[in-house]
């Protein structure tokens, strides 16, 4: 057994909130770190914020902040909601760290003096007025092989073929529709093709479920091909050594070495603990495992270039690349218009975080299978396995010998014994089974351990046999209690909350393990109250849960009006009326459309002293994004936030109309100034 063991989960793009998809993974690998940490195993979960790219560029930009503060925004609300899954990582920092741009700056060196970095001239679209080269994603056109409209610059979604940029017929600039021209730049590349042999074996030894290893293997045989690691300017990144604020390494450069910086960060502030070294350091690291933990669009990515930067460099390489199945949710792919992407804080506005826990946990296998959240099987799932079931066994017993034995503990019985003797041998495998991700098998064991003493309590029928031997109930219901320690144990990696509220009822002296849940229990202790373990869902929640999440802000207008109506006044109100709403002087910074919306506009206004708001606005219909910028518009400055699908709207615009296409926005004199109050 590794004396050490490193664990990650694939880094999550600062550029949106996190959904359930991301929630798939990171519940799994919080679920095999507390396992292994349960079974006495010396694991840390070093994890952070994926933070560069063109995306979180544009965003900024239209957001009208700098790249590196609406990182810091997005950073604060994952960690916000992995905290409230209870995401258990030891550290959850940022890619946008010194500690990563240092051994990013050190890998790279190491490759450029190994002869492992060319450099080239390539020729690529580039959008004269956002004045940058364009990512695949960010041209769009029609298919040089099927004729169809509207694909992006990688891939056909009607056909399936791949191309380049360059191949589009129309292209036009998905950022501002003008039509982008073709422009020599400069890149630089690893070849890929040098580190086949390493690549060969590494595959070859790193523990990797066989199905990735064949298809990773096939890309092997098919040919390495060079890697393209710098991108131009605009782009939030590190520069990179000799090209400062020309060029910077391409966000999957740096991304996985966030997994070291975390690592130096964490070790920084833990002196106490093992030494960097004794992880990264190839020459220092024997018995280090290192788990990767990724989903399947990124396999790529961590078993050909991530190997090769790592043993270019004299880093420790990955020991084992777990890769999961893709979540869907009723059958389908996530879905905006069905309200099936379910972003993690909706789900958490409507239900505790450990029902899904379960639910992920109990469907997850070693292989990489896609796992659906079918929402009425989980409903079904959660109320009979964790409410029917386990909590119902802890309940009958724990309450039974509170209300009616005085509270006192007894004797397992010997008639309990073989069952006792079949959940310690159930127990025995738990470990091996969460250490391989078979958190699925785990609970099953719990569960059928479950059954089994349910059944025993009911045919002993304690509350029968009370009245003429009180000795005998106790020690039935004992038993009872005995598998529920048993049961909570094998819940702790998943449900840590559930094992800590069986520890605190039953008045354990330690924390429950994988080892001493088996002890028997203290003949003749007083036990506290019962507190209950699990509620059941109402089914209604989940139909709320998809409400919440559906996109309505893309719905076709309504229709016109055939006739002429105007709605009758309102009843008279006094001019105070008005006196709560703050209205002040805002000048608008940036205006943008809302992709995947008609109407709304997305603005950043200056309030001044005020600082600057983000706000929606329904205005699209009636003006160009330039046409507001620079203007001086009233705000109601004191609405309270709405959180919206694209971003919270911190306040309003003043702006009237009659009809959609016909809104004025209510204009300032340009000499007021921002932040003043109107009256
Ligand atoms: N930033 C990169 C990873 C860099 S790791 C050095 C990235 N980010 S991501 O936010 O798009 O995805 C993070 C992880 O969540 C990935 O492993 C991805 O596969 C996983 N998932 C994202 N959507 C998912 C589902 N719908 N289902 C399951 N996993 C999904 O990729
Ligand atoms: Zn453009």
């Amino acid at each position: 057994m590794p004396r050490r063991v490193l664990v990650t989960a694939a880094l999550p793009y600062a550029n949106g909130s996190p959904h359930l998809g991301h929630l798939l993974e990171y519940i799994q690998t919080d679920v095999h770190v507390r396992a292994r940490k349960l079974a006495g195993e010396d694991v840390i979960f070093m994890w952070a914020v994926d933070t560069h790219g063109t995306p979180i560029e544009l965003r900024a930009r239209r957001e009208g902040v700098a790249p590196a503060d609406l990182v810091a925004r997005m950073h604060a609300e994952h960690a916000e909601v992995y905290r409230d899954f209870g995401v258990g990582s030891d550290i959850f920092y940022t890619t946008h760290s010194d500690e990563t741009r240092r051994h990013a700056e050190f890998i790279y060196e190491k490759m450029r003096e190994a002869g492992q970095i060319e450099t080239r001239t390539t020729r690529q679209l580039y959008c004269p007025k956002d004045q940058m080269f364009l990512p695949d994603r960010f041209v769009k056109g029609t298919c040089p092989f099927c004729g169809a409209t509207d694909q992006y610059g990688d891939v056909c979604e009607k056909c399936g073929h791949t191309y380049n940029p360059t191949e589009l017929k129309e292209p036009r600039c998905a950022i501002c529709g003008t039509p982008p021209e073709l422009r020599d730049s400069e890149h630089l590349f690893v070849s890929l093709g040098r580190f086949e042999g390493f690549l060969r074996e590494w595959l070859g030894s790193a523990r990797l479920q066989p199905a990735v290893r064949n298809y990773v293997m096939r890309w092997v045989d098919d040919g390495l091909r060079d890697w393209d690691i710098s991108r131009d300017a605009p782009y939030f990144g590190f520069s990179i050594p000799g090209y400062e604020g020309k060029k910077f390494f391409y966000v999957w450069f740096d991304a996985p070495v966030g997994y070291i910086g975390a690592t130096q960060k964490w070790c920084d502030e833990h002196p106490d603990r093992a030494s960097f070294a004794s992880y990264w350091r190839a020459d220092q690291s024997q018995d280090t495992e290192i788990v990767h933990v990724i989903g399947k669009d990124i396999v790529y990515f961590h078993t050909l270039f991530w190997p090769a930067m790592l043993r270019s460099a004299g880093y420790t390489t990955p020991s084992r690349v777990h890769v999961h199945g893709w979540l869907t949710v009723n059958g389908e792919k996530m879905s905006k218009t069905r309200g099936t992407f379910i972003l993690a804080r909706t789900y958490l506005d409507h239900l505790p975080a450990d029902y899904l826990r379960y639910y992920f946990a109990a469907k997850l296998g070693p292989e990489q299978d896609d796992i659906d959240l079918d929402m009425a099987d989980f409903v079904a799932r959660v109320n009979s396995d964790l409410a029917s079931k386990a909590a119902n066994l802890a309940s009958r017993c724990h309450k039974f010998i509170v209300g009616r034995l005085e509270g006192k503990l007894g004797a397992a019985p010997a008639d309990a014994e073989p069952l006792m003797a079949k959940a310690r041998e159930a127990l025995a495998q738990v470990p091996a089974l969460y250490a391989n991700f078979e958190s699925g098998k785990a609970l099953r064991l719990a569960l059928e351990i479950c059954g089994e003493f349910d059944a025993y309590i009911t045919a002993q029928e304690p509350w029968k046999v009370i009245a003429k031997d009180p000795e005998r109930a106790r020690a039935v219901c004992t038993a009872g209690l005995w598998a529920s320690k048993v049961i909570a144990a094998i819940f702790k990696p998943v449900l840590p909350k559930w094992a800590a509220t069986v520890e605190e009822g039953l008045r354990l002296e330690a924390p429950l393990d994988f080892v001493n849940a088996t002890a028997p229990l203290p003949e003749g202790q007083t036990i506290g109250a019962y507190v209950n373990l699990a509620e059941r869902i109402d089914p209604k929640v989940l139909e709320a849960i998809i409400e919440a999440s559906k996109d309505t802000m893309g719905a076709p207008p309504t229709p016109e009006a055939p006739s002429y109506t105007v709605e009758p006044l309102a009843a008279e109100a006094g001019i105070e009326a008005f006196s709560p709403v703050d209205l002040r002087v805002g000048k608008v910074l940036a205006a943008a459309r809302v992709k995947g919306s008609d109407k709304l506009l997305q603005l950043t206004i200056d309030l001044g002293p005020l600082g600057q708001r983000n706000i929606f606005s329904g205005i699209g219909p009636s003006y160009a994004p330039e046409q507001l910028v620079g203007k001086h518009v009233v705000v109601f400055a004191n609405l309270k936030p709405r959180k919206m699908r694209f971003g919270t709207s911190e306040g309003m615009v003043l702006a009237a109309g009659a009809k959609d296409d016909a809104i004025t926005v209510l204009e300032l004199d340009p000499r007021s100034l921002p932040g003043e109050k109107i009256s």
